[in-house]
């Protein structure tokens, strides 16, 4: 089914409510859509995305109600992940006279998603533009939003924008506009979750492509997930939302999260001295000690994510560190956290592997790590924990 959002745009996206987990690792309980759009120039047609390879034939019938294929000039992908690329590879044989328009970063991506090196791509830069007759299509460079490849397309004739991943949400109804959603709360809810996985770890670059569009008289702004933003209904919450979320950690105190397991509560110790040792340096600094288990693990994300440094704490089982442990950890954003100061602790009881396991995997991610790893042997002393309080406020004073 498509929509007509102005007399030159159509919505021609397909709905994937049953969808619940998204790239892995992100949970989706309101499913997606996977959005895009068709805009009828006097002299050419230009189509906005393609949707993920599964709703290929869907994503046609929907292309065919509004134009044939064939008559496509041009396929514009404003991001290149595949959930808006993976039909492309298909389309582009049923769309012959089409040019594929993309950024630099972009480009290349495309050559490896579709294995086609017979495509006909165009590389747009900040500030190009491509003349469909009486509409034009402006392009605006807009990085890691969410990849390094990301652009927004500026429509000013008909004032409608579109900006991919950005602002959306990974949230599905079956209808376009947001001014006909039925569960505004929970909406409300997924343009969160959508922002915490995605866009969390950019916060200069989304306050970057903000900045971007701030002026642009815009009507529509056209996402590829979730509904139609528009001027008299969410715009303005979804850009101050983002604008006040990114913002929110550059004037924040600074947060040194202890994340600890225990199986005996010897590691919980060890926790407790380090802490001590960070609030003797840093005493105006939130210093708030998680046990790993008792703790909801999204929450745990977004400290991680968050904070200025951290410490993390494991016992040894079966020779490694603890399963939620690797699970803390295999949700770190690598790119915003690299060279943050931690440090690894942990009681063990045999050989002691899990410390030092989790320091290979935090040097991997190339962050700092403080020191060599801070391992005792069963309960620790008196004189264990002072030296867990030294590392605290050693831990510390690299972050001061
Ligand atoms: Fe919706 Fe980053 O892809």
């Amino acid at each position: 089914m498509t929509t007509k959002i102005t007399p030159s745009v159509f919505a021609v996206g397909v709905l994937n409510p049953a969808l619940r987990v998204f790239d892995i690792v992100m949970k989706t309980e309101f499913g997606t859509t996977y959005n895009a759009y068709l805009v009828k120039g006097s002299e050419k047609t230009a189509l906005i995305e393609t949707c993920h390879e599964t709703f290929f034939d869907q994503f046609v019938e929907n292309l065919n109600e509004v134009c044939k294929p064939a008559a496509i000039d041009y396929i514009i992908l404003n991001h290149t992940e595949p959930d808006h690329s993976g039909a492309l590879r298909r389309l582009a044989e049923i769309c012959p006279n089409a040019t594929i328009v993309a950024s630099q970063a972009g480009s290349i991506y495309l050559k490896g998603i579709t294995n086609n090196s017979a495509l006909k791509i165009q590389v747009a830069k900040d500030g190009d533009s491509i003349s469909l007759g009486n509409m034009t299509l402006n392009f605006i460079s807009a990085p890691f939003l969410h990849w390094p490849d990301s652009m927004f397309t500026w429509l000013p004739e008909e004032k409608v924008i579109f900006t991919c991943d950005f602002l959306g949400a990974h949230y599905c109804e079956p209808y376009v506009f947001d001014y006909n959603t039925v569960y505004p709360q929970k909406y409300e809810q997924g343009f969160k979750a959508y922002y915490d996985a995605i866009f969390a770890p950019f916060k200069q670059y989304v306050l970057a492509g903000l900045a971007k569009i701030e002026k642009l008289p815009i009507d529509f702004l056209c996402t590829s997930h979730g509904p139609v933003l528009t001027k008299d209904g969410r715009l303005s919450y979804a850009k101050e939302n983002y604008a006040t979320w990114s913002a929110a950690s550059a004037n924040a105190k600074k947060k040194i999260p202890i994340f600890y397991t225990s199986a005996y509560g010897n590691t919980g110790k060890i926790a407790q001295a380090i802490a001590k040792g960070v609030r003797e340096i840093l005493p105006d600094a939130e210093v708030d000690i998680y046990d790993i288990i008792e703790t909801d693990m999204h929450f745990l994300h977004n400290e991680l994510a968050e904070c200025t440094g951290f410490a993390i704490g494991t016992p040894t089982i079966n020779r490694d560190a603890v399963p939620p442990c690797w699970e803390l950890l295999s949700h770190i954003d690598a790119i915003g956290c690299q060279k943050k100061p931690c440090l690894a602790f942990g009681s063990y009881g045999w050989s002691g592997e899990g410390v030092p396991n989790l320091i290979t995997r935090l040097q991997s991610l190339k962050l700092k790590v403080v020191g060599g790893g801070l391992k005792i042997n069963f309960v620790p002393t008196p004189e264990d924990l002072e030296i867990a309080r030294q590392q605290g406020a050693a831990l510390a004073a690299v972050i001061q």
